[in-house]
C-alpha cells in the first residue's frame, strides 16, 4: 500500500489559562474547550461539512471526568459531527495531542479516512497531574525507576546534574527570553491569530478568554535569581524557568492532499515524517535528543534542513541541552521557538503538541523560504516525540491568511 501525503489545513487552539480557582476555565468543563476547536476549525474551513469529517482524535493525560468517556467520541457527538465520524482517545501525557495527530495522519496516509480532526486537551485545575493515577508499586519496590522519575520538576533537577555546565543561571537566562519573545509576539498581535476566543462564566461573571493568563512580560534576571527552588533545596529549577500548570484545548484540520486539492482548500504543510523515543524516566527532558535523531535518521534530513523548530518548554534546562545537541545558539537561536514558548505560554500537558504545530502553520506563511519545520517535546516516564513538517506556503503571504 502506497502512503498518501497528508497536509494540515488549519489549526486553532483555545488561549492558556492559569489551572486552579483562579484560572479563567475553573468553571468550564474540558469537553466543551475541545468542541470549541471543533466548531471554529469548520467556521474556518466552511468547505469541510460536518459530514465529511471521518475521524475525531484527542488526547488527553487523563481520561476521566470531563477528559473521560472517549474524549474522541464524546465531543464528535457534542460538536455536532454526524453519527457516522468515529472517535477515539489517546494518552501519551505531554504528547497526547501530538500523538492524536500523528495517529489520524497514520490514518489519512493509509487510507482509513480522508479528512481528521485531531487535538489535544488538558484542564490541569479539574486533574492535577498524576492526582488520580496508582502507579504500580513495582516501579519503586523493584527499582524499575526512582522516585525522581515520577515528579516532572525532579527529572528537571536531574538534567542539570547530568549537564552541570548548564546552569541555573543559563536556565534563567533562557527563561527571560522566553518570556520576552511571547511578549513581542503578542504585540505584533501573532499570538492572537493562532486563539479561538471563548466566552466562559468566571468568579468575576462572563470573561472573554482571549489571550493567554501565563505569560509574565515583566520578567527580569534579578526577579528570576530569587525564586524558590521547589524541586530540591538550593536547586536550579524554579517556577519561572518551568512551564506552568494550565488550561487549554488546541487541536487541527488533517486531510489529504489530494482531498484539499479537490474542495479548493489551501493546505498549510505537509507531514513528512514523525518518531517517538524512550529515555530513562528520571531524565525525561531529554527526550526529544533521541527522538529527532530517529526523525532525521528515518526522513535522510539533519537539522541543516531545518529552518523552524517549535520545541515546547517543558523546563528551560531541558530546552538547552536540546540545543546543545543540536548545534543551535544559546540563549535564542533565531530558528527555535521564535514566539516563545511554554515557559510563557503555561503547557496544558496534551494541548501543547497541536500549538506547537499551529505555530509553526503560522511561522511558515511569514517565511516561504523555510522548507521544514520541525516540532518536538518530552514527555513524563521518559519519551520524545518529533514530527517534521514542509512548508507548503512558499510565497509570501499573511499569516492570518485561513479565514481568521
Ligand atoms: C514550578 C511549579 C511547582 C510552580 O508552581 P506555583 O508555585 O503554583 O507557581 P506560581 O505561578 O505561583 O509561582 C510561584 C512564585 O514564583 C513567582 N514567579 C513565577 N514566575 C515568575 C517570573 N517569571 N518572574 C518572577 N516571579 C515569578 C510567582 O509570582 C510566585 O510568587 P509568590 O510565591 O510570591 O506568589 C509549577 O508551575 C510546576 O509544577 N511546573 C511544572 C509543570 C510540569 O511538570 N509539567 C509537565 C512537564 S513534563
Amino acid at each position: 500500500m502506497q502512503a498518501r501525503d497528508v497536509v494540515l489545513v488549519d489549526g486553532i487552539r483555545t488561549a492558556f489559562g492559569k489551572a486552579g480557582e483562579k484560572g479563567f476555565f475553573w468553571f468550564t468543563r474540558a469537553d466543551d474547550m475541545v468542541v470549541k476547536v471543533i466548531r471554529e476549525l469548520l467556521r474556518r474551513n466552511p468547505q469541510v461539512t460536518p459530514e465529511m469529517v471521518e475521524e475525531n482524535v484527542w488526547g488527553a493525560t487523563t481520561q476521566e471526568g470531563d477528559q473521560g468517556l472517549t474524549l474522541g467520541r464524546t465531543s464528535a457527538i457534542l460538536a455536532g459531527l454526524p453519527d457516522a465520524c468515529s472517535g477515539f482517545s489517546v494518552d501519551r501525557m505531554c504528547a497526547g495531542g501530538m500523538t492524536a495527530v500523528t495517529c489520524a495522519a497514520a490514518e489519512i496516509a493509509l487510507g482509513a479516512c480522508d479528512i481528521a480532526i485531531a487535538g489535544g486537551v488538558e484542564h490541569m485545575g479539574h486533574h492535577p497531574m498524576g492526582a488520580t493515577a496508582e502507579p504500580n508499586p513495582r516501579f519503586l519496590a523493584d527499582r524499575l525507576v526512582s522516585e525522581d522519575a515520577l515528579s516532572m520538576g525532579k527529572t528537571a533537577e536531574n538534567l542539570h546534574d547530568m549537564f552541570p555546565e548548564v546552569t541555573k543561571e543559563m536556565a534563567d537566562e533562557y527563561a527571560y527570553h522566553a518570556q520576552q519573545k511571547v511578549a513581542r509576539a503578542y504585540q505584533a498581535g501573532k499570538i492572537q491569530r493562532t486563539l479561538v476566543p471563548m466566552t466562559v462564566y468566571t468568579k468575576e461573571g462572563w470573561v472573554v478568554a482571549d489571550r493567554d493568563q501565563q505569560p509574565r512580560p515583566e520578567t527580569t534576571m534579578d526577579g528570576l535569581k530569587t525564586l524558590k527552588t521547589p524541586f530540591r533545596v538550593q536547586g536550579n529549577v524554579t517556577a519561572g524557568n518551568s512551564s506552568g500548570l494550565n488550561d487549554g484545548a488546541s487541536g487541527v484540520l488533517l486531510m489529504t492532499a489530494d482531498k484539499a486539492g479537490k474542495l479548493g482548500l489551501t493546505p498549510r504543510m505537509k507531514l513528512v515524517g514523525f518518531a517517538y523515543a524512550g529515555v530513562k524516566a528520571e531524565i525525561m527532558g531529554y527526550g526529544p535528543v533521541p527522538s529527532t535523531k530517529k526523525l532525521f535518521a528515518r526522513t535522510g534530513l539533519s537539522m541543516n534542513d531545518v529552518g523552524l523548530i517549535e520545541l515546547n518548554e517543558a523546563f528551560a534546562v531541558q530546552a538547552i541541552i536540546f540545543m546543545r545537541e543540536f548545534g543551535l545558539k544559546f540563549p535564542d537561536d533565531p530558528r527555535m521557538n521564535p514566539w516563545g514558548g511554554s515557559i510563557a505560554f503555561g503547557h496544558p500537558l496534551a494541548a501543547s503538541g497541536p500549538r506547537l504545530m499551529i505555530q509553526l502553520m503560522h511561522q511558515f506563511a511569514e517565511r516561504p523560504e523555510v522548507r521544514y519545520g520541525l516540532a518536538t517535546m518530552c514527555v513524563g516516564l521518559g519519551q520524545g516525540g518529533s514530527v517534521l513538517w514542509e512548508n507548503l506556503q512558499t510565497t509570501a503571504q499573511p499569516s492570518a491568511a485561513a479565514g481568521a
